[in-house]
């Protein structure tokens, strides 16, 4: 009854939508279980792209059930828009998709009060999706669950309460409408999401206990955790493996294997501290390269050197046993490769990521310098195709993170795939 949780290691977009493809292959059940639609994960298969939002990326193999976990936050009519959009190029949806009853849901003024607060004076940057009003809303015990959102009484009951605790924020007039926008769909996103609706924490204790395979999957990255990320310029949930198991309703104890995704640079999108982040000339050629625009807003992504210090805290919080090190073919051509190894700060040498919002400003990296590799890396397929720098590259990270890396990827598509170290990754 293996577990596998599968999260990002740095600030999102590590390329998690191809690796949890990739392993889809050998799950049975493969699980959201925080974020929402905020997150892009593209996926390239069979010569198709597909850019999933709110679906797990496991929907695009026949055999394997997804569901959309507790700790996620759903938007109905996002989520419409992605599954006929899923239909529409083949892919059966229905009978393969289960959304929790716990799962908590974005609303029309979710999305306006993240509007708002964006164009205030303390912006984070976020992907104006709702995602941290609907928290909010969640943490403050007045939000919609979808098991409320299919009781009509209810519903009504509720967004009038969570409204009225917006109306200071929003005014009288906009709430209002907000609320007529909410009931305006209401009919027909509520018939939409109910045949979906399921206890999936049940659902999924119940294919562990006939022997399935769980793929947990995680939207974002470690440090745009609420708690351990770079706090306030997070998301509003919980990316760490810790919270696959509060996000999917399985203990903590059923998980028995967690794979880290990395890019071999570093990218963020947003507002917020990147210590390593590159002058723009290099970064403009690597995000040129890399295709560095977010998959759900379309944001050029800021670029960055491999980061050590946050990459330990990463495997660390996460108790990462193992690496999918991706975007090493974008490398390719860079000239000598910068990786930071700790910051200096205050006189101090730091070789974790700090706490203080002002070490996270101020620490500056200490590089050092490997040497760069070149030749095209997307068609290798296995390790010892690769060039010898880029092998030396790979075994020095894994080195210094005391952590292997079991899929080195070279392209966006399935093939594009090496497998490095041994064993299973099902722990
Ligand atoms: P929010 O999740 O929309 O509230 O945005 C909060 C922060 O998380 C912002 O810096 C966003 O750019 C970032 N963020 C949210 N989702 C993603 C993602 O899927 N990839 C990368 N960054 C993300």
């Amino acid at each position: 009854m293996p577990v596998l949780t599968v999260i990002g290691a740095q600030w999102g977009d590590e390329g998690k939508g191809k690796i949890v493809h990739y392993l889809s292959q050998g799950a049975d059940w493969v699980v959201r279980y925080q974020g929402g639609d905020n997150a892009g994960h593209t996926v390239v298969f069979g010569g198709e792209s597909f850019a999933l939002h709110l679906v797990p990326s496991g929907i695009l193999f026949s055999r394997t059930r997804n569901a959309i976990g507790n700790g996620v936050v759903v938007n109905p009519a996002a989520l419409q828009r992605e599954v006929r959009g899923l239909e529409e190029r083949g892919i059966r949806v229905r009978g393969r998709l289960y959304v929790s009853l716990q799962a908590h849901v974005i609303l029309p003024h979710h999305l306006a009060l993240d509007r708002h607060r964006e164009q205030g004076r303390d912006v984070i940057g976020t992907t104006l999706k709702g995602i941290g009003p609907c928290y909010e809303d969640k943490v403050a015990r007045r939000g919609v669950r979808v098991a409320d959102y299919l009781e009509p009484e209810t519903f009504r009951e509720l967004l009038a309460g969570a409204l009225a605790a917006h109306e200071a924020e929003l005014g009288r007039k906009e709430a209002a409408r907000l609320k007529r926008e909410a009931l305006a769909d209401y009919r027909s996103l509520r018939r939409f999401l109910e045949p979906f609706c399921e206890d999936t924490g049940r659902l999924l204790a119940a294919a562990l206990s006939s022997g399935r395979r769980v793929l947990l999957e995680s939207a974002q990255g470690a440090m745009l955790d609420l708690d351990h990320g770079t706090y306030p310029y997070v998301t509003s949930s919980n990316p760490v493996s810790g919270g696959a198991g509060v996000g999917s309703g399985l203990p903590p104890t059923a998980i028995d294997a967690v794979l880290g995704v990395a890019k071999a640079y570093t990218t963020r999108v947003g507002l917020g501290p990147f210590p390593t982040e590159m002058s723009e000339s290099l970064a403009g050629r690597l995000r040129d390269k890399g295709r560095e625009y977010g998959a759900t807003t379309g944001r050029p992504r800021r670029v960055g050197w491999l980061d050590l210090p946050q990459l330990r805290s990463a495997v660390r919080v996460s108790g990462i046993g193992r690496l999918a090190l991706t975007k090493l073919d974008t490398l390719s051509g860079t000239g000598p490769i910068r990786v930071c190894t700790a910051y200096r700060w205050k006189n101090r040498l730091l070789r974790d990521f700090p706490a203080s919002r002002r070490a996270q400003r101020e620490a500056r990296p200490v590089y050092r310098e490997l040497p760069g590799f070149s030749g095209e890396l997307s068609a290798c397929r296995n390790f010892a195709e690769l060039p010898a720098a880029a092998r030396r590259y790979v075994r020095w990270v894994e080195a210094e993170l005391h952590c292997p890396a079991a899929i080195v990827s070279v392209g966006a598509s399935h093939e594009q795939t090496v497998l490095h170290s041994e064993g299973s990754l099902w722990g």
